[in-house]
């Protein structure tokens, strides 16, 4: 295991033939494992968020189908079961890029045989992410060496990517964990991330058990912290990259590019090849999440005695819009960061990327 050591996100649980996740609603508060059998409950788990991130949401997908296959491996059922899953969030790429990977890895196969197939690309996704967030974290680790090579570094993030969005590892956390682990004095500025509060809930709980020095802030702090010389660099995740570089990520990421780019900080995107999205041209292709209003107008949370709480945040009678990704501009990205190294954020720099991953494997 690697950052956090003792957990991952999703395992196999060959015994009982099972997918458990930890249910991430649950988090900071209590950490519990769910089993993910039927198609609904795979449905359900990525829908309500108990797995989120795109690379996590992908793989959580991937084994839904080859659970859906081992029921019924008929094309219709494989059809259906694909449509059921691609429903469930509309803006990460992973989803249907790895349901993809598991319908064409069982076309040509015999229906007996697809069951055993299924589950093990499943099985390969899931290593490969492993090994291309733990390759994302060395590739990023050499550029913050190139900003200070001894640190102290104070990094910003937004949101989760984290090694609870993927498998193990994370995107922008990668490298985090990498600096920590190589002895470079790292600190963390984790922004909330409203209305999800995944940077509260989430990246704070990770890097606090990871031991890794970091401190919450509110979205709106994040501006005056970039100014006032407090940020070494900006790492976020992505859930969809467009062709031209263009970068979807939580809600709230386009605010700190901007603030990051007024103020020469660096601004990297980190995310696995899987998350580019080659069909699509630029970010305002991208389909845009909207969730409940329910979560801007109240909160979730625990009181003192641990048990779990919604309160009503607004007055009554207000509506709320809540977009849950933005678009970054590709001009306002210092560069993308994949388990391929750094390319720059533009049409070119990924048309060579896309050259590269056809000619090699990762490095
Ligand atoms: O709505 P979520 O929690 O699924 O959104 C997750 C993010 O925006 C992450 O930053 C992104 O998926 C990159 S994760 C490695």
């Amino acid at each position: 295991m690697s950052a956090n050591q003792e957990l991952c996100s999703l395992r196999w649980n060959a015994e009982r033939q099972v997918v458990e996740v930890i249910d991430q609603t649950l988090l900071p508060h209590s950490l519990q494992w769910c089993e993910l059998e039927s198609l609904a409950s795979y449905c359900h788990a990525i829908s309500a968020m108990q797995v989120r991130g795109a690379p996590l949401i992908g793989i959580t997908a991937a084994f839904g189908l080859a659970g859906a296959i081992a029921r019924d491996p008929s094309d219709e059922n494989l059809s259906r079961a694909s449509k059921a899953l691609l429903a469930t969030r509309p803006t990460a790429v992973n989803l249907g890029w790895a349901l993809a990977a598991v319908a064409a890895a069982v076309r040509d196969i015999e229906p007996g045989a697809r069951a055993r197939v299924a589950l093990a690309k499943a099985r390969q996704l899931r290593a490969e992410d492993i090994a291309n967030c733990s390759r994302i974290g060395e590739h990023g680790l050499a550029l913050l060496r190139g900003l200070k090579p001894d640190g102290p570094l104070n990094i910003m993030t937004h949101c989760n990517a984290g090694w609870l969005a993927t498998i193990e590892w994370g995107t922008a956390l990668a490298p985090v964990y990498k600096a920590h682990a190589a002895g470079i004095p790292v600190h963390v500025w984790v922004s909330e991330t409203r209305p999800r509060n995944q940077g509260t809930y989430l990246t704070a709980w990770e890097l606090q058990r990871a031991g890794v020095p970091c401190t919450i802030v509110t979205d709106n702090a994040c501006g005056q912290l970039l100014r006032s010389g407090a940020v070494d660099c900006v790492l976020v995740g992505s859930d969809r990259t467009a062709a031209n570089g263009d970068v979807c990520n939580k809600i709230g990421t386009y605010l700190k590019a901007l603030a990051a780019g007024a103020n020469g900080v660096p601004f990297y995107a980190l995310l696995p090849a899987s998350t580019i999205d080659w069909e699509c041209a630029g970010g305002d292709d991208i389909p845009i999440e909207n969730r409940a209003e329910s979560e801007v107008l109240a909160v979730s949370g625990a009181d003192e005695t641990g048990q779990r709480r919604e309160l009503m945040l607004a007055g009554s009678g207000h509506r709320a819009h809540n977009p849950a990704f933005d678009v970054t501009p590709a001009a306002l990205v210092t560069a993308l960061v994949t388990e391929y190294g750094s390319v720059a954020a533009s049409s070119v720099g990924l048309e060579r990327l896309r050259a590269q991953i056809s000619s090699s494997s990762p490095m």
